[in-house]
């Protein structure tokens, strides 16, 4: 429940685009839900859109004509889009479908609602929402973080089933999730000269799911809860935040682009593309350390007279190691920060991990202490750094993971500079 004095929108002027996608259905609900709290809401619909829901539902919502064109002198005649442009506070599209996604990361101005987000300097946020194959889809990917460079806020998408048939990532949140995005107090905002002010942080977290069949999957006990507190702590500190999340039922933290995937390889190229220019990377993600050779097109079926079944195994790749070994056109990389889950000589495997793996520091874990690590709200770790002296490290006991996530950052910070030499 929000009140007036700390909803962030109480007032805010909403221009609400819609382009062409099943999901345009919970627009409706959506614009009811930002009126009650307290936006004045102005809607802009794609041609497709009209498709999926008329403009005269969500006029009657609003209580504002809806607009459709760019050319259409009646509409220039009450407020012009250049007026129009100016009046929003925020421009919200909620879905964003992929054909806008990659029209607005070009920079195209060809219909009234990508117009209106060139002439704007309104603060911008999506909603993507489309086939989970043409989310996952690099050319999508690759649309989603230059959005997100130029200063587009992404909101999901969240993963399940879809209006498609297909289970994945692409469904737009629900309308609920997005306004509790958007409804943060401004206080949470972070200061001016927060520590991590100008950084950008990448995260991996949560587990990752490797198919076996189109129904059944190999996959791990990891709830995403330790890599979104680490992603919270380093967006409250000030930093830029990415967070590479596998199938988790958490949502976004406020102010962190979260980019969904599902198997240890979209984990990977994710983490490629990012780390590269990236200052601090973490590998929190519990990934699976093998797929299936080729997943089954079908059910795997029991065999009759058969007690086993084999299944044939490869390694998936070390993403952390992979991004500890890149290097950009000046030799640079990020501060690499690797976890280490343990559940038995947690200091020696941490130590072997994080020379190994070539990591600038590891959070080593006791997966099998109860009430720790997997699952639950707390947890315990040794911090192991190396600098230029040798290694150095901390012990922290055992308390919640937002406040053990952010004394990592914050440790992670404190070695930022001298950068470590390798
Ligand atoms: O998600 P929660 O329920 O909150 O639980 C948190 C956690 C227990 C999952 C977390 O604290 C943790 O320990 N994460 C790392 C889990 C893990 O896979 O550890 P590992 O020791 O197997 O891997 C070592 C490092 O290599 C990790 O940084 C891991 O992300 C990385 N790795 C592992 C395998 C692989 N193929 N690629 C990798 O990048």
């Amino acid at each position: 429940m929000t009140t007036q004095s700390a909803n962030r929108l109480f007032g805010r002027r909403i221009l609400l685009g819609i382009s062409a996608g099943i999901a345009a259905y919970k627009s409706a609900q959506l614009a009811r839900l930002l009126k009650q709290a307290g936006c004045e809401v102005r809607v802009v619909m794609t041609e497709g859109a009209q498709a999926f829901i008329t403009p005269l539902t969500l006029q009657a919502l609003t209580g504002e004509a809806v607009r459709t064109s760019l050319l259409d002198p009646e509409a220039e005649a009450g407020m012009g889009h250049i007026e129009l442009a100016r009046w929003a506070d925020i421009i919200l599209i909620a879905p964003a479908t992929a054909d806008l996604m990659a029209r607005l990361a070009q920079g195209m101005a060809d219909d009234l609602l990508t117009t209106l987000c060139l002439a704007s300097e309104a603060e911008k946020i999506m909603a993507p929402a489309m086939n989970q194959a043409m989310w996952r889809h690099v050319a999508t990917q690759r649309n989603a973080a230059r959005l997100a460079q130029d200063g587009w806020r992404l909101l999901g998408p969240a993963s399940g089933d879809q209006a498609c048939g297909d289970v994945g990532p692409g469904r737009m949140l629900e309308p609920e999730a997005i306004v509790a995005e958007l409804i943060q107090p401004i206080s949470e905002a972070p200061h001016e000269n927060a520590p991590a002010q100008g950084l950008h942080v990448v995260i991996t977290a949560g587990p990752t799911r490797e198919p076996l069949d189109p129904v059944r999957y190999l996959s791990n006990h990891s709830s995403g809860k330790m890599g979104f507190a680490l992603a919270t702590a380093a967006a409250e500190l000030g930093a830029r935040v990415t967070l590479i999340s596998g199938p988790v039922s958490l949502s976004t933290p406020a102010g962190v682009e979260r980019i969904d995937v599902e198997t240890a390889l979209q984990m990977h190229e994710a983490s490629r593309r990012l780390a590269a220019s990236c200052d601090i990377f973490i590998g929190c993600a519990a990934v699976a350390d093998y797929r299936a050779e080729a997943a089954a097109e079908h059910k795997i079926k029991k065999r009759e007279g058969e007690d086993g079944l084999t299944l044939s195994l490869v390694k998936n790749p070390d993403i952390i190691a992979d991004v500890a070994k890149q290097r950009d056109a000046a030799g640079g990389r990020p501060f690499v920060v690797g976890f280490a889950a343990e559940t038995r000589d947690l200091e020696a495997y941490a130590r072997d991990k994080l020379v190994r793996k070539r990591l600038d520091m590891i959070v080593a874990n006791d997966v099998s202490a109860a009430g720790l690590g997997f699952g639950a709200d707390d947890n315990a770790a040794l911090l192991l750094w190396r600098n230029g002296e040798g290694e150095s490290g901390a012990s922290l006991p055992p308390q919640p993971k937002t406040q053990l996530a952010r004394a990592v950052i914050e440790r992670a910070l404190g070695c930022l500079t001298p950068r470590p030499v390798h």
